[in-house]
This record gives C-alpha cells, sequence and structure tokens, in this order.
C-alpha cells in the first residue's frame, strides 16, 4: 500500500469534475427514508458520492455507521465548556463497538473487488475485532490478526476468538506487530487491512459527515480525537479538505489530536520538534533520528490506553497533513487524566474504552489552556465502547487494592477522582439494608 519509488503510503485521490459529486450535504439525509436499501442504510455507504472508488454493487456493508452525535452538558462542564457547547460523537456503537468498522466496510469493499481470499492486520485490538467480524458475517475471506501477547484488552481479544479468526500472539508489542504483518501479508499476498491500507481512511471519512450530519450541516469549532496509529486524524481530515474543495462547507473546523503521554510519538514530533507537512516536504531525517533515540534508549511505548500504545504511527504523514489542513493542534495527556475522562463520559451514561476517553481528558486540557473557548463548539470523538476493557474500569472502581496496584498503580495512577467502588456486604438482610441507607 506504499509507493515503489518514494516509500510514502498511497492516498486516493477522485476526478471530481468526472464524477457526479453532490450538490449538496442535505441530499444525504434523503437517503433515511430510504432505510430498507442496506447502502441507505449504512452509515458509510449513505455517503457513497463521497467515497466513490467502487461500483456500489461491490460495496459491502454489515450495518455500520449507525452512531450518535451526542450533546453532553455534563461532561462539557467537566472540560469547561459552556452549556449545549460540547457533542460527543459516539463510535463504540458500530458493530464490532468501535469506530474500525466504517474503514472495514471500506476495505472490504475493495478486498472484493481485487478477489482478495485472505486478510491480515496487526492490531491493539479494535482492528483486530473489526477484521474478525467482517470476515465471519460476509464470508469474503479468512482473518489472520496479529497482536502482541499481552497487549490487547480482553474485550477485544474475546470478539476475535469468537469470529474464529486466526490469532496470532506475538512476543512484543503493536510496532512488533505490524512489522511482521507486513512482511508476511507481502510474502503469501494477503490483504492487509491496517489503516496503510487508503481504503479503511475513506471509510472513516464518514465519521466526520454524521458529526456534520448531527450538527444540521454546521461546521463545529473544534474536533478533539485520540491519536494512535493516527487513520482516524488523517481520514478526518481529507473528509474537510475535500467538503472544503467541493464548495460543500464554507470553513474547516480546527482538528485536535490527543495522544497519551507514555505513546506521545506525535506529540513530541509536532509540537516539540516542530516537524510539519510543510507541503510534503516532512522534515525525515529529525522523524528518523527520533525513532533511533527512542530504540537506542530501549524506550517503548506504555498506556493504560493499550489502543493507542504505539510507538511508530504508520499515517504520520497523512496526519501532518491533515494538521496543516486543518490548522491543527498537538496534546499529550496522562494515564490518571484519561481514566478521569472517562469515568466522566461513563456518568454522562455512553462509556467508552480508555483511549476514546483522550480526546475529553484533552479538550478538557485545552479549554484549560485558553485554546479551546467555552463558548465553543468542540466534538470529541469516541472510539470504542465501554466494554472493550473491563479490566481498566473495574480496577479504577475497585476497592481491591492489589487489582488496582497491579493495572493502575504500576503506571503512575495515584487517585481515581471519581470512583464508584462496589460495596461489600455479607449475605446478609440488615447489612444489605444498612448498606443502602449508608450510600444510597
Ligand atoms: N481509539 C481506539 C479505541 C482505537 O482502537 C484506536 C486504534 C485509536 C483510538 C487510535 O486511532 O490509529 O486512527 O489514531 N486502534 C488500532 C487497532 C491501532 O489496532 O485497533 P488511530
Amino acid at each position: 500500500m506504499a509507493c515503489p519509488r518514494c516509500g510514502s503510503l498511497l492516498d486516493v485521490q477522485y476526478e471530481w469534475d468526472r464524477l457526479p459529486a453532490p450538490r449538496s450535504l442535505r441530499d444525504f439525509e434523503a437517503k433515511w427514508a430510504r432505510r430498507q436499501d442496506p447502502y441507505c442504510f449504512s452509515g458509510v455507504w449513505r455517503f457513497y458520492e463521497l467515497l466513490p472508488f467502487a461500483p456500489q454493487e461491490f460495496c459491502v456493508t454489515v450495518g455500520e455507521g449507525q452512531t450518535l452525535l451526542q450533546p453532553s452538558d455534563g461532561v462539557g462542564e467537566y472540560i469547561g465548556l459552556k452549556s449545549g457547547r460540547l457533542f460527543l460523537q459516539y463510535e463504540g456503537l458500530n458493530p464490532s463497538g468501535s469506530f474500525k468498522d466504517n474503514g472495514m466496510a471500506a476495505a472490504f469493499t475493495h478486498a472484493r473487488l481485487i478477489g482478495a481470499r485472505r486478510a491480515a492486520c496487526a492490531s491493539t485490538g479494535n482492528t483486530s475485532a473489526s477484521l474478525a467480524l467482517y470476515c465471519a458475517a460476509t464470508r469474503l475471506m479468512r482473518a489472520i490478526i496479529f497482536v502482541g501477547s499481552g497487549k490487547i484488552a480482553y474485550g477485544k481479544l474475546s470478539q476475535a476468538l469468537d469470529y474464529g479468526a486466526l490469532t496470532i500472539q506475538i512476543a512484543g508489542d503493536f510496532d512488533d506487530a505490524m512489522a511482521r504483518v507486513k512482511e508476511v501479508s507481502q510474502q503469501l499476498g494477503i490483504y492487509l487491512v491496517n489503516s496503510v491500507n487508503p481504503f479503511r481512511l475513506e471509510g472513516q471519512k464518514t465519521i466526520m459527515y454524521r458529526v456534520l450530519e448531527g450538527l444540521g450541516w454546521e461546521v463545529p469549532d473544534w474536533v478533539v480525537v485520540p491519536g494512535g496509529n493516527l487513520g482516524n486524524s488523517s481520514a478526518f481530515g481529507k473528509a474537510f479538505e475535500e467538503l472544503y474543495q467541493l464548495g460543500l462547507i464554507r470553513r474547516k473546523p480546527r482538528l485536535a489530536v490527543i495522544n497519551a503521554v507514555g505513546a506521545n510519538t506525535l506529540y513530541i514530533l509536532y509540537e516539540k520538534q516542530k516537524v510539519r507537512w510543510n507541503d510534503g516536504q516532512v522534515a525525515r531525517q529529525t522523524v528518523a533520528d527520533y525513532y533511533a533515540q527512542m530504540d537506542s534508549e530501549g524506550r517503548r511505548a506504555s498506556t493504560i490506553a493499550s489502543a493507542i500504545e504505539i510507538n511508530r504511527p504508520v499515517n504520520l504523514d497523512k496526519c501532518l497533513r491533515a494538521l496543516q489542513w486543518c490548522q491543527g493542534l498537538v496534546r499529550e495527556v496522562t494515564d490518571e487524566e484519561i481514566l478521569d475522562a472517562k469515568a466522566q463520559v461513563g456518568a454522562g451514561g455512553l462509556g467508552c474504552e480508555p483511549a476514546s476517553a483522550a480526546s475529553v481528558a484533552g479538550a478538557k486540557k485545552l479549554v484549560a489552556e485558553g485554546i479551546i473557548s467555552p463558548d465553543e463548539r468542540v466534538v470529541c470523538v469516541l472510539t470504542g465502547h465501554v466494554l472493550k476493557d473491563p479490566t481498566a474500569t473495574v480496577a479504577y472502581h475497585t476497592t481491591d487494592q492489589k487489582m488496582f496496584n497491579e493495572v493502575l498503580g504500576r503506571r503512575g495512577v495515584r487517585r481515581p477522582a471519581f470512583a464508584n467502588r462496589p460495596v461489600s456486604v455479607s449475605n446478609n438482610l440488615e447489612e444489605i439494608l444498612k448498606a443502602i441507607q449508608l450510600y444510597g
């Protein structure tokens, strides 16, 4: 999926003037009336005209993208925004419980177009769950997934196993698995569905179309998204740039990409070392030197937000491009900030996994810095469902010190500010009634 000459990732480009490009974004809404048609039901293919890389009859769908832009004053207040200014784009509602299904529908469409029989990915858990689901549900391909041993949350691992994927646990982390899956898929001619695959990003553009739809086609001031392999941020930037070029929006939102402190490659490169897209002239030597330094110090990504525990984001260049297009910036947040933000999201009733809450923790930081004003309209993307990583959630709320220490304490998390501790009582009616009186 890379250019054989320069090694950069390929990008999907359309000749819009030769295509029936949409005249108005409101036309997409009309498709809601035809929801018995799977291409209108799918939250990806409803926007077919904005990702027309395959004939429509090839488009694969399992009903992805029925997701919600939810106003959330409770979480907004926590972030420091005025009432009515925060919206959470809840991608946990996808069939496999994360945003990955948007991209997988598009990658499967391309795979079907070229007649692939096997598909592989390296994953911190959600891409693999999504790939496994699409293989099982469509029976188009056999799934082979590579995961770092002990590096993937149980909810996600259980999905891959249940959906019947060939699951290869590598003694290493995501970056090791990524390097291997590239070698293996090249040697065996297996279709690679990591976000090095440009069609994945085409599908993920639709998350932003649904955000706009949820806002009555008004552009928010900010889109805040967690950054791991940087597929989402790259796709969002491309979505807005294309809509802008097509004259379908008049301005672009600002993009904020949020790293975990323990996996902060983009933050260091962009904010500290000032690496920029620079119209394609990325300072490669600076990036190479930073990676060499990480290696020589034996530094590996480490965060409770296992989904974004990544050292070398494969979409770095495209993300830098998106940051240029959308006047972006990057922040890092600690595991403690992530978990507190996650508990606030949960208390608001949606629930997300740790990596997703980085967007909320990042938005809070940007308000505190005075970069986001309390009056601005902010969208935080919640990338994955709360049930993906029950261990992190239970460890945060638990009274079991051993579990807390093993899961969170060793990562420097000291004080869960919003722990909702379970109350233990013996099986005795009076004690139960007393506990309810005391805490209820
Ligand atoms: N949030 C969740 C829940 C994720 O699973 C991921 C990535 C991200 C955020 C980061 O998104 O890579 O587009 O910057 N998960 C990948 C995986 C790496 O293998 O499931 P990104």
